[in-house]
């Protein structure tokens, strides 16, 4: 069966309503760069993916203003609604010339703190496997489930509880099949990983670092700033560890 070269897709087609900031938060600078350059030069940086489409959106003033900062491997697309419609974008124009069988690993442009060293070993150890599966990290807060009003109604066992990160690596074909399937049947996806459950099918998790952050909040742009800048990705540094 097919393993390398792997593909990528990166969704940055997002508004980034949450963060509320008139630039989407793809582009927002951090440590010199924009958080888009960050997260694809962690990407470019793993030998084994070949090549990385990013779903833009239509409207999209910014992608073309990074561009020639870009690795050379990366292409474009124009991404949809939902995330699930920017993947599959992104999904369909690998089809054209990759194998269906060929993995691709679907990576939120708004996570430019990824560690190499997690992309590696999602790649090595998820290789061999039949479906794939997604980085992860086990929850460590008590979890307390809450009535509308902030009264705790519950506290939930958080011992067999994982955050969903992304990368998720999954076999191209088949990757496209499920989030078909399941906007098909009205299911807008909010992980690759969920379209692949919903025929069956059982990803693994692999454990990722919790710094792998996905930018949402406002707040979250100070830490991502100190996350890049202790791995050395401040302007100047190129490591991605
Ligand atoms: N994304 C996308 N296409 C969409 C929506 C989201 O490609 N129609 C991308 C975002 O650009 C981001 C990733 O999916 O890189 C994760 O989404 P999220 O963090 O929710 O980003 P936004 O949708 O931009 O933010 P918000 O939900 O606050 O509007
Ligand atoms: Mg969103």
């Amino acid at each position: 069966m097919t393993t390398w070269p792997a593909y990528a897709v990166v969704p940055a087609a997002g508004a980034g309503q949450r963060m509320a900031t008139h630039v989407p938060k793809q582009y927002l600078v951090l440590a010199g760069r924009t958080v888009l350059e960050h997260t694809l030069a962690c990407l470019a940086a793993e030998a084994r993916i070949a090549r990385i489409v990013v779903a833009v959106g239509a409207d999209d003033e910014h992608f073309e203003s990074v561009r020639a900062r870009l690795p050379d491997k990366v292409e474009r697309v124009t991404g949809g609604t939902e995330r699930c419609h920017s993947v599959l974008a992104g999904l369909h124009a690998l089809a054209r010339t990759a194998p269906a069988q060929a993995w691709v690993l679907v990576h939120d442009a708004a996570r430019p703190c990824l560690r190499g060293s997690d992309l590696a070993r999602l790649l090595d150890e998820l290789a061999a496997d039949a479906v794939g599966g997604i980085l992860g990290n086990p929850v460590r807060d008590t979890l307390k489930r809450c009535a509308a009003n902030g009264a705790v109604a519950a506290t939930v066992d958080r011992a067999a509880l994982w955050h969903a990160l992304t990368p998720q690596m999954f076999r191209l074909g088949a990757l496209i099949a499920a989030i078909e399937s399941a906007l098909a049947a009205g299911v807008i996806v909010t992980d690759e990983a969920q379209a692949i459950e919903r025929l069956g099918h059982t990803p693994r998790v692999i454990a990722g670092h919790g710094d792998n952050l996905k930018i949402t909040h406002p707040d979250d742009l100070a830490l991502a700033e100190l996350i890049l800048a202790a791995q050395g990705r401040a302007t100047g540094g190129t490591a991605c560890e």
